[in-house]
């Protein structure tokens, strides 16, 4: 049994139901799948694949296997995989090894499991780096048959960034966390989206007249300041960064230090990719029932170890005594958007996951060197008139003198 997936039975049936659905919101891999499925690009591709293991994915998995690749898979979240979309790859012969809840035991198991190819993997897909990370400290020899790795997130490739930094980047990276057709796409319209969705279903607040704080600017921020605000929300932003900061101050919102902040706000995000943005020091000073909840990649951002007795309502929804003051955490402190909810919407994904299977290719088919590279302008394009022809937009040509003129 080269997989594992939740207990629970009859859920491959409901997956492969819901992926039929999904499949029809993501045009741009529908289309590659088109373009590419008789020339089999990957095939010899041996890809582990850790990212959170949703619908979204299930989608990406089956179009890296109808071009050729051998794929085992885990997720980069212990509590970002649907079950439903584990099991209906599972029910494909797919090696899948995720379900929701993992220990961080089974979590640094299930990736290891990803690695047991014949000969070891020759590509990775990667969301967080943690896949990488872990190759590169535990299985050394595995990485000079590692033709490179695509990269899905901000955090990411931060990571990556050090290792580089510090000479020690042993494979090649595309980076497809700052292509443009996803980063402005996923984390922004995804977020503004996927993040309200996770608190509905946490705990169904009334957003319209609450103050709510949003840590961090970056596209991810600026998605669920702006979805707050559409439910009409105050919104106070938080920003190290000035120019960010600035750019929050004159798209409409108020921007103040997080110790300012936190007196005044009913609820908090947290979407910066850095640590202890929320802390202590910010609890003592919050109101009664406020909700705390991240949208950053690592459970980093609150420091959660501070608020230590924590009663749980449902899955995800803990009440926390501090200091005889009930706060309100959601997710663990974890992603909200895949703890609680499923996830950015699967159009989106498509552009996201449009970019990371052209990034395979480009990787198995050339050989790069080990450093990391942008993701190619030209692809870039491809996945933006693809997507934008799914939704029916219309693009104008430039004649050839209007080309010449503008590049005079
Ligand atoms: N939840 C999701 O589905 C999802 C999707 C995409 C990205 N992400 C993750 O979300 C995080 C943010 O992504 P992004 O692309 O917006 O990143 P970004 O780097 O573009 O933006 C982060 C912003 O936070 C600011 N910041 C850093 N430390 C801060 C602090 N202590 N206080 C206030 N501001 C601070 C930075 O100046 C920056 O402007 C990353 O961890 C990324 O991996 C999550």
């Amino acid at each position: 049994m080269d997989y594992k997936v939740s207990d629970h039975k009859g859920l491959g049936k409901l997956g492969k139901e819901e992926l039929k659905l999904t499949r029809q919101e993501m045009p741009g891999l529908l289309k590659l799948k088109e373009r590419f499925e008789k020339k089999k690009p990957l095939k010899g591709a041996r890809i582990a694949g850790s990212l959170h293991m949703t619908l979204e994915t299930a989608v990406l998995i089956e179009t890296l296997v109808a071009l050729g690749a051998e794929v085992r898979w885990s997720s980069c979240n212990a509590l970002s995989t649907h079950d439903p979309a584990a099991h209906a790859i599972k029910d494909q012969g797919i090696p899948v090894f995720a379900w929701k809840g993992e220990s961080e035991k089974e979590y640094w198991w299930c990736i290891e499991k990803t690695l047991e190819f014949k000969g070891g993997p020759n590509l990775l897909i990667d969301d967080g780096a943690d896949l990488t990370v872990f190759i590169h400290e535990n299985y050394p020899k595995l990485l000079p048959n590692i033709l490179g790795v695509s990269e899905e997130t901000t955090t990411g490739l931060r990571r990556l960034r050090q290792l580089e930094s510090k000479g020690k980047l042993e494979i090649p990276v595309i980076n497809v966390a700052e292509a443009k057709t996803k980063k402005a796409f996923d984390n922004y319209y995804g977020s503004k989206e996927s993040f309200i969705d996770g608190l509905k279903r946490a705990l169904n607040p009334m957003i319209a007249g609450k103050v709510a704080v949003v840590a961090g600017y970056g596209e991810v921020g600026k998605g669920c300041a702006d979805g707050l605000k559409a439910y009409g929300a105050h919104v106070i932003v938080t920003e190290a960064d000035p120019v960010k900061a600035y750019l929050a101050l004159m798209d409409g919102f108020e921007v103040m230090t997080m110790e300012k902040a936190a007196p005044l706000g009913d609820l908090f995000v947290t979407a910066t990719g850095c640590f202890d943005v929320i802390s202590s020091k910010h609890f003592e000073k919050m109101k009664e029932g406020a909700i705390l909840s991240n949208m950053g990649h690592f459970d980093t951002e609150i420091d959660v170890k501070a608020l230590k007795n924590r009663k749980t309502i449902k899955p995800g929804v803990e009440v926390c005594d501090f200091k005889g003051k009930n706060l309100i955490l959601l997710a663990e402190g974890k992603l909200l958007n895949l703890g609680l909810a499923k996830g950015h919407p699967p159009l989106v994904m498509s552009n996201s996951f449009s970019c990371q299977l052209l990034a395979q290719i480009e990787l198995f088919q050339k050989r790069h060197k080990n450093t990391i590279y942008p993701f190619p302008e030209k692809l870039d394009k491809d996945v933006a008139e693809m997507h934008l022809k799914a939704l029916g937009g219309g693009l104008t040509k430039l004649t050839q003198a209007q080309k010449a003129y503008l590049e005079s």
